[in-house]
């Protein structure tokens, strides 16, 4: 008997696989003849290669185009964070905060002021884009108009080399599973000209995910997409970044959906990051009024106050005794959770609406302290039936959902407080 071993994937001339024929051969079925068992070269699959990504000082100044300003455009600014591997990062942030500037400097599109870009340990700060095997869904899709929806989708996979290399077949198969993903299997003979916003999206996000790449940078990649679809497509996202760990970098203006799928999450503003962590931490535990402000539907309440000989105040009401016996002026955050009606509760608003949501009802009253005279908004069980005709309501507060902040800075001032 002969055994050959040789280079591939199957045994295909027997039509069995190595441990069918391994089988037959332990129980005596095969005596006589050749054995050719076929080996795979054993490599790490792209689909487990996890990275990590540092950032170390990252900054990028622009030039200002405006004469008049002498200062340059600072779009990212002094950006630290180490990305654990195979993480789903959420960055947010206001419009022109930075964010896809930060992006692009990690993906090589733009090359840093100053700071490091490291994935593992090598630097690639230097590294050329198409170096980086870095998947990315642009803004504004950056989708090739000359080509149909099938070919654009495939560009990623037509320049693989040795190991990596596909048949057309092999191709086909992964372009259509990557547009069966977000829902485009339609599409594929379309040119980007012929489809919708969202469409265009889809194609976007589907090219981005058909060669599964070391990391995948994702720019408001459902911005355009109806909100069923988003809420599927996010799912999705998640659900193949899950499976192939992937480090992906989400960044969307949206909170609840940076919130609703990220491990982490970075906020920033004016190119500063203002605060990194999980989203209940962050949102539990805030730094400052930015980031209280925004994160949550509805937002944080706030109002003008002082704390004063043990006392938080807002207007005529006390309400809350805090351990602390520097008196200042503060801004006070209430989460809409934060209220519990009471009738003798202290903190007294008029009553302006009840808004039924199903389970919860959102009642909306005023407060002489409410900045700007925003009304207040909190969400009470409908078991609790407020009655929307009544002129007052009174609440108790929950001391875990008041949180406290300089009046000048806005940093979190923390302090013990009980109701
Ligand atoms: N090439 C450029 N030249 C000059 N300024 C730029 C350039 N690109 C971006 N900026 C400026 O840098 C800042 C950050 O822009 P960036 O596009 O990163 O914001 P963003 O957070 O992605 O905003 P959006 O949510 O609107 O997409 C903005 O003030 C923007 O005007
Ligand atoms: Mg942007």
């Amino acid at each position: 008997m002969i055994i050959l071993f040789l280079y591939g994937e199957y045994n295909i001339i027997s039509g069995y696989d190595n441990y069918t024929l391994f089988y037959l051969l332990i129980r005596g079925y095969i005596r006589r003849g050749i054995i050719l068992i076929y080996f795979r070269h054993v490599s790490i699959p792209w689909e487990v290669c996890r990275m990590k990504i540092r950032l170390e000082h990252l900054t990028k100044r622009f030039p200002n185009r405006n004469k008049k300003i002498k200062e340059d455009v600072i779009a990212v600014s002094d950006f630290t964070f180490e990305i654990p591997d195979g993480q789903l990062i959420g960055l947010l942030g206001p419009s022109g905060c930075g964010k896809s500037t930060a992006l692009n400097l990690i993906c090589g599109l733009e090359t840093p002021t100053e700071g490091k870009i490291f994935f593992d340990e090598e630097d690639v700060t230097e590294l050329p884009p198409e170096k980086r095997g870095v998947g990315m869904v642009f803004q504004s899709y950056a989708l090739y108009p000359h080509l149909t929806v099938r070919k654009n989708i495939m560009f990623p996979l037509q320049n693989l080399k040795g190991d990596q290399k596909l048949t057309k077949e092999q191709m086909e198969e992964k372009v259509l599973e990557a547009a069966k993903t977000v829902q485009i299997e339609e599409l594929l003979d379309r040119r980007p000209n012929e489809m919708s916003g969202g469409q265009q999206q889809r194609v976007a996000i589907a090219r981005a995910l058909v060669k599964v790449p070391r990391v995948l940078l994702l720019d408001e990649p459902l911005s355009n997409l109806d909100a069923r679809l988003r809420i599927q497509t996010r799912e999705e996202i998640r659900r193949i970044q899950t499976a192939t760990k992937v480090t992906t970098i989400f960044v969307t203006h949206d909170q609840e959906e940076a919130m609703s799928i990220s491990d982490m999450i970075v906020v920033m503003k004016d190119g500063v990051v203002h605060q990194i962590g999980k989203p209940q931490d962050v949102y539990d535990d805030p730094v400052d009024l930015f980031v209280a402000k925004f994160l949550g539907t509805p937002p944080i309440n706030v109002l003008e106050g002082e704390i004063k000989d043990g006392r938080l105040i807002a207007g005529n009401d006390t309400l809350l005794s805090i351990k602390s016996s520097e008196n200042r002026k503060v801004y006070i955050g209430i989460r809409p959770e934060g209220f519990i009606p009471e009738k003798d509760g202290p903190m007294k608003c008029t009553m302006k609406a009840v808004e039924v949501m199903g389970r919860d009802t959102s009642v909306v009253s005023e407060h002489e302290a409410s900045v700007d005279n925003t009304p207040l908004r909190s969400i009470v069980s409908a078991d609790l039936g407020i009655d929307p005709k009544a002129e007052e309501i009174r609440y108790r507060l929950n001391p875990r959902k008041v949180l406290i902040f300089d009046y000048e800075s806005g940093e979190r001032i923390r302090v013990e407080a009980e109701a």
